[in-house]
């Protein structure tokens, strides 16, 4: 019996369509009404498996279209979850107005929705990025935001508009922000899809810089775990910060996939130009969450491991994405390094 309706915006993309699954696999009294614009990113794919639950929904939208909010938000939403989001740094460099119209404008069209609709709750998926390069120790919720890239200036904007929304109209917000996210169905622009996608098809993989930059890395399935969790049990107003905990360099990465995709370094690793500004390390301190009693539980071997094994499988999923729009982006993008 339904009890509860969530619009989840971006629902289509890597982040939002897992929280969709986990939603409709684990809550029998949500309904789940998902708007994506079904840019590059937004794949019906990966919705698949549950787009025929009566209790799903889609609607094709921007976030930043006022009038598609109000008809997703039809007859009633308790909830809206944004992951809508342009994410990709890379992108950003070469592109950062998208970036200012979905990150900034969109979350601002939303915020004015959840208003006029008066939800009971708006949950704005952010990330560690806006806490900027941390050279030593882990971003606290009440660390500044020092954002360094058009990517996370934008993420940075969405999510002071979601704090002073609530500090001014009394908006019920939060705020997530997450570490760097690996799993299935993740378009393969972002490091681990990239790579393991290149490797599977015995070609090379463009190391930044030297290589000794540190990411935390989280499962997809805790992620969405974690973003449920806080909707449902977190403090209005508050900001909860999301990692795995597992801190590695990106060579690290590079040199797991290459051992379990069985290729060898010397065919595979190509150093090229640093990402400019490229931020050294992220690390998220995480005990707010834990308190509020969520925790990540995949093991990051196993998960890397599963993952590997996931993209191996599902070729049929991948390898379309790999051509067309992102031959062109991957030229771009890589050709001058
Ligand atoms: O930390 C959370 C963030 O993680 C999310 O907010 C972003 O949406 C997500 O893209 C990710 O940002 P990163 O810039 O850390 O992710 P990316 O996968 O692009 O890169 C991870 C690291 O790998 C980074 O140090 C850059 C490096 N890298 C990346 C690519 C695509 C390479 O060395 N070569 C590459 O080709």
């Amino acid at each position: 019996m339904v009890h509860r309706r969530w619009l989840v915006t971006g629902g289509l993309g890597f982040i939002g369509s897992a929280f969709v699954r986990l939603a409709l696999r684990e809550r029998s009294d949500v309904a789940v009404t998902v708007l994506d614009a079904m840019t590059y990113a937004g794949n019906p794919a990966n919705c698949a498996e549950v787009a025929h639950d009566s209790r799903y929904s889609f609607v094709k939208g921007d976030i930043a279209d006022a009038a598609r909010i109000d008809e997703a938000i039809g007859e009633g939403v308790d909830a809206i979850v944004n992951f809508a989001a342009e994410t990709h740094v890379d992108r950003s460099i070469l592109d950062p107005e998208a970036f200012i119209r979905t990150d900034v404008m969109g979350t601002h069209v939303l915020l004015e929705a959840a208003r006029r609709h008066g939800v009971d709750r708006y949950l704005q998926v952010s990330t560690d990025e806006v806490y900027g390069d941390v050279d030593h120790g882990a971003s606290t919720e009440a660390d500044p935001i020092r954002p360094r890239s058009p990517y996370a200036a934008s993420k940075a904007g969405g999510d002071l508009q979601v704090l002073a929304y609530h500090t001014t109209f009394g908006t019920p917000a939060l705020v997530t922000r997450g570490s760097n996210t690996y799993g299935p169905y993740q378009y393969p622009e972002k490091l681990i899809p990239l790579f393991v996608t290149n490797l599977l098809d015995g070609e090379e993989v463009p190391v930044y810089g030297d290589g000794l930059q540190v990411r935390d890395w989280l499962h997809v399935d805790d992620h969405a775990r974690g973003i449920a969790h806080v909707l449902e049990h977190g403090t209005l107003g508050e900001v909860y910060n999301l990692g795995g905990g597992n801190s590695r360099t990106n060579l690290e990465i590079t040199k797991e996939l290459i051992r379990l995709t069985g290729r060898s370094y010397d065919d595979s690793v190509r150093y090229v130009v640093d990402r400019p500004g490229h931020d050294r390390r992220y690390a998220l301190d995480i005990s707010k969450a834990r308190a509020l009693g969520w925790f990540p539980r995949v093991e990051f071997a196993q998960g890397l491991s599963e993952t590997v094994g996931w993209y191996r499988e599902r070729a049929d999923w991948w390898r379309p994405l790999k051509s067309g729009e992102f031959r062109d982006y991957y030229r771009r993008q890589y050709a001058l390094r």
